[in-house]
């Protein structure tokens, strides 16, 4: 296979399904990112995501985390083997495990996670649940690069869902999807094509310091 042009070999970490995965996937492929999935790594070696990977014929890395006592020295030893294919970018698009600040620290500004959540507002699980337990009027999804802390680093993009009466956990996590997708590609070809980095905490759009994140909706 011809190597990805430089600056834009993309790795994903996935745990489950692997939607957000496909999507970036075919994205590459159709051009709307100009970038090359490298791998797709997963913690759990039965993970979907791993199957529609090798199916797009993209090489894999199974790793399974449960049952390991020492949590950083996984860690360490996983973003070894994922650092192997040289990525440029790492994506976490839905992979349910928090990496040791020792592990993420050497990637910081050059790995992101897409949470479903408008951040700082609902970090870590059962999002949709909470929203609605809230009463929000608002849902949506955010992506951020990652840092030490819980889905607390630096925000940069957004999507958003109006909330119904009738909305369950369930039904709000199948409307957002597709937004996710799309907001994953946007921010994925916005990082490929060089518009956004990190300066410290401040994400840097086109050159100006990004005071709230993008909207794509
Ligand atoms: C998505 O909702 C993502 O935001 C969250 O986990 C889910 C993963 O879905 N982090 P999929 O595996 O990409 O289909």
């Amino acid at each position: 296979m011809a190597r990805a042009q430089p600056g834009r070999r993309i790795a994903i970490l996935a745990s489950g399904r692997g939607s957000n995965a496909l999507s970036l996937i075919e994205a590459c492929r159709t051009g709307r990112i100009e970038g090359e999935v490298v791998l797709l790594a997963s913690n759990r070696p039965a993970a979907p995501a791993l199957d529609l990977a090798r199916a797009a014929g993209i090489s894999t890395l199974a790793e399974d985390s449960r049952g390991r006592a020492d949590r950083r020295a996984w860690d360490l030893a996983f973003l070894e083997r994922v650092a192997a294919s040289q990525p440029d970018l790492i994506v976490l698009a839905g992979f349910m495990r928090r990496l040791h600040a020792d592990a993420v620290a050497p990637w910081y500004g050059r790995m992101i996670n897409i949470h479903p959540s408008l951040l700082p507002a609902y970090p870590g699980l059962d999002t949709h649940r909470r929203v609605l337990a809230a009463g929000d009027h608002e849902h949506g999804a955010s992506v951020h690069f990652v840092s030490a802390e819980l889905d607390a680093g630096p925000v940069f993009a957004q999507c958003h869902i109006k909330i119904d009466n009738h909305d369950t956990a369930d039904s709000l996590a199948q409307r957002l999807l597709p937004h996710e997708h799309r907001l994953l590609i946007a921010s994925v070809a916005h990082l490929m094509r060089g518009d956004i980095h990190l300066d410290g905490r401040s994400v840097i759009f086109r050159g100006q310091p990004l005071t709230t994140p993008l909207s794509i909706d």
